[in-house]
C-alpha cells in the first residue's frame, strides 16, 4: 500500500520509517500545487498527516503565533483532505485527546463523539480541524494522548517529565508509538473514517512513570510534585494543560487492540534504559 506521511517530525519520521510501503514528505502542508505534486509523485493510495505546529519549546509557543498555527493545523489538513480526495486516496490525520479537559461525562472517559471543550489555542485548532475532517468520506481522524517511546526525544512522555524539576502528578490516557504505528496501519488498510480515539487500556500517573524512570533508568531522578492549578500560577505554563482519560470504544469495535499501559510501560522503560546509557556512555 503507497503510503506518503506528511511532516516530517517525531511521529511522521517514526510512521514513514516503519510502516510498510510508506515514504516521507516535508513540503508545507499549505502549499495545494506542492502537496498535489507530492500524491501524485508517490503514487500514494494512504496519506497521513502527522504535520502540525506542536510549539517550541512547548505547546505555549501556539498562544503567541496563532496565524502559523492554525495555517499549518487547520488550513494544512484541510489542503491535505481535498488534495487526498482528488487523487482517491484516504486520508489518516493524526489528532490529539488534549480537545478535551477534565473529567469526561460519562464514565470510562471521553468517547470519540462526545462534544469537546478545548482551552489553548493549540488544543482549538486541534478540535476545528477534527470537525472539518470527521464527516467527510475519505478520512478518519486518530486522537493520540502523549506519546511513549522507548527512544529519547523532547516529544517522548518519559523525556518531557523526567526533564522537569516540577510536575504535576496528575493520571491521564497514554499513546504507546509503537502501537500508535500499528492502529494506524490497521485503520488504513480498512479505509477506516470518523474519529478514533488511539490510546492503550489503562491509565498512567505521572508519578508513576518517574518512580519507574528513577528506578528502571536513572536513580539519581528528583523532581517537585506540585498541584496542577500550580502550573499556571507559578508561571511554568500560559495555558492551563490537558488532563483527561479517553475511552476507545471506536477501535473496539473494529477489533483493534493495544498493548495494556502496564505491559507496554514496562517494556518501553528498558528500551528507554538501554538508549539513555548508550547515549550517556558516547
Ligand atoms: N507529541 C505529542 O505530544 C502529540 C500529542 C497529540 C497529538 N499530536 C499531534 O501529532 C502530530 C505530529 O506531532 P509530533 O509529535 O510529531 O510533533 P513535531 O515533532 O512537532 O512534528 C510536527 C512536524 O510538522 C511540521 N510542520 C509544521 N507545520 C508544517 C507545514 N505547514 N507543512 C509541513 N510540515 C509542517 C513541523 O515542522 P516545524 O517544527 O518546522 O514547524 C514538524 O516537523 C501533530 O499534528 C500533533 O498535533 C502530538
Amino acid at each position: 500500500m503507497n503510503t506518503l506521511v506528511f511532516g516530517g517530525g517525531f511521529l511522521g519520521r517514526r510512521l514513514a520509517r516503519e510502516m510498510p510501503g510508506a515514504t516521507l514528505s516535508e513540503v508545507d502542508v499549505t502549499d495545494r500545487i506542492a502537496v498535489a505534486d507530492a500524491i501524485h509523485g508517490a503514487r500514494a493510495e494512504v496519506v497521513i498527516n502527522a504535520a502540525g505546529k506542536t510549539g517550541r519549546p512547548n505547546v505555549d509557543w501556539c498562544e503567541t503565533h496563532q496565524e502559523a498555527t492554525w495555517r499549518s493545523n487547520v488550513l494544512g489538513a484541510l489542503t491535505l483532505a481535498e488534495a487526498s480526495r482528488e487523487a482517491d486516496a484516504h486520508m489518516l490525520h493524526i489528532g490529539s485527546g488534549c480537545v478535551f479537559y477534565g473529567p469526561s461525562p460519562s464514565p470510562g472517559g471521553w468517547r470519540e463523539d462526545d462534544p469537546a471543550n478545548p482551552i489553548s489555542y493549540y488544543s482549538r485548532t486541534k478540535y476545528a480541524t477534527d470537525l472539518l475532517l470527521a464527516p467527510m468520506a475519505h478520512t478518519a481522524v486518530v486522537r493520540i494522548r502523549m506519546p511513549v517511546d522507548g527512544a529519547m526525544n523532547p516529544r517522548n512522555l518519559i523525556t518531557k517529565l523526567a526533564g522537569y524539576a516540577r510536575v504535576i502528578d496528575v493520571e491521564n490516557s497514554v499513546t504507546f508509538v509503537d502501537d500508535l504505528v500499528h492502529v494506524i496501519g490497521e485503520l488504513a488498510a480498512r479505509r477506516a473514517t470518523g474519529v478514533f480515539h488511539v490510546t492503550n487500556p489503562g491509565t498512567l500517573r505521572h508519578r508513576d512513570l518517574l518512580a519507574r524512570y528513577a528506578n528502571r533508568v536513572d536513580p539519581s531522578h528528583r523532581c517537585e510534585f506540585i498541584e496542577e492549578e500550580e502550573l499556571v500560577s507559578l508561571g511554568l505554563a500560559a495555558a492551563p494543560r490537558s488532563n483527561c482519560l479517553l475511552a476507545s470504544p471506536r477501535l473496539a469495535a473494529l477489533g483493534i487492540t493495544m498493548r495494556p499501559v502496564a505491559a507496554a510501560l514496562d517494556e518501553v522503560m528498558g528500551q528507554y534504559a538501554l538508549d539513555f546509557r548508550s547515549r550517556s556512555s558516547a
